[in-house]
């Protein structure tokens, strides 16, 4: 599968990255952070995890990277893939909704809110191609250290891309695109839930879309466009083809073209 590139802009972000003095990052995170370089500031800091911000910082520990709070009881968060294709194995992944929208004709769907990629994941697992967008720079480095680190043979890495950055500030023609804007914290989620909260933390400081706005890149870009919604939220600013409804969220299908 050969997938598309094109360059992208978002504004300038500082990350913090901490690097036990024993270890050395490996060549993929340094590979990551140079798509970072045009547009962040990245500080490596290779003493010691006492100067980790209240704000938090992402610490490559010789074997993962992982996003830590100083001051907070909560675990690490790091994404482990092969544990949540394990659980989408379990819990019947084939049922999903999300699958069910995006139909089975799809080659490629662009995932562009990649988050945690649990969407992502199950959308390898149904056997489409996948190119996940994602703009915050910590999601994207813990999203590109998971995809090195996993080993379960279910996930074709070929077929899937991680892409930093706004799908929607390109000129990117999709077949199916998904959009996920909102934050999932009462279903399942792949975090635990006081994680997911913190993880929230991180990523509001990026703003809500402009929805209406968002609608006329749609109309010119998307052929099928799959929206994740709260079970009673409101229907993205575009007219709906179907509905398919789970217990606390809904896939609306907007057919485009
Ligand atoms: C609600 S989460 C998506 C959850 C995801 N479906 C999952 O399976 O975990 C939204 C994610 O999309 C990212 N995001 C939101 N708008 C975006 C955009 N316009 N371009 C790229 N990433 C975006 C956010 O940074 C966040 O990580």
């Amino acid at each position: 599968m050969i997938f598309n590139t094109s360059s992208t802009i978002i504004q300038s972000v500082n990350i913090n990255l901490f690097c036990h003095s024993s270890s050395i990052l490996p060549l993929y995170l340094t590979e990551a952070l140079k798509q970072l370089s045009d547009i962040a500031i990245c500080e490596v800091d290779v003493s010691d995890l006492a100067h980790i911000p209240q704000s938090g910082g992402l610490v490559w520990d010789g074997q993962k990277l992982v996003f830590i709070w100083p001051e907070k009881a909560v675990r690490p968060i790091y994404f482990d893939f092969d544990e949540w294709v394990k659980v989408l194995q379990r819990t019947g992944y084939k049922n999903s909704h999300l699958l069910r929208a995006v139909g089975k004709k799809a080659e490629l769907v662009i995932d562009s809110t990649t988050g945690t990629a649990r969407d992502s994941l199950t959308l390898l697992l149904g056997g489409h191609c996948v190119q996940s967008w994602e703009r915050d720079p910590i999601v994207y480095l813990l999203l590109i250290d998971a995809f090195y680190q996993m080993i379960n043979e279910s996930i074709n890495k070929d077929l899937w891309e991680i892409k930093f950055g706004d799908v929607f500030k390109t000129n990117t023609q999709a077949a199916v695109l998904y959009y996920d804007p909102m934050f999932d914290r009462t279903g399942k989620t792949a975090l635990a839930r006081k994680e997911m909260m913190l993880f929230h933390q991180i990523l509001k400081s990026n703003g809500e879309e402009n929805e209406s706005q968002l609608a006329d890149w749609m109309r010119t870009h998307v052929k099928r466009l799959i929206v994740k919604r709260p079970l009673k939220g409101e229907v993205f600013p575009l007219s709906v083809t179907a509905q398919f409804k789970g217990k606390s969220v809904r896939f609306d299908l907007h057919q485009l073209g």
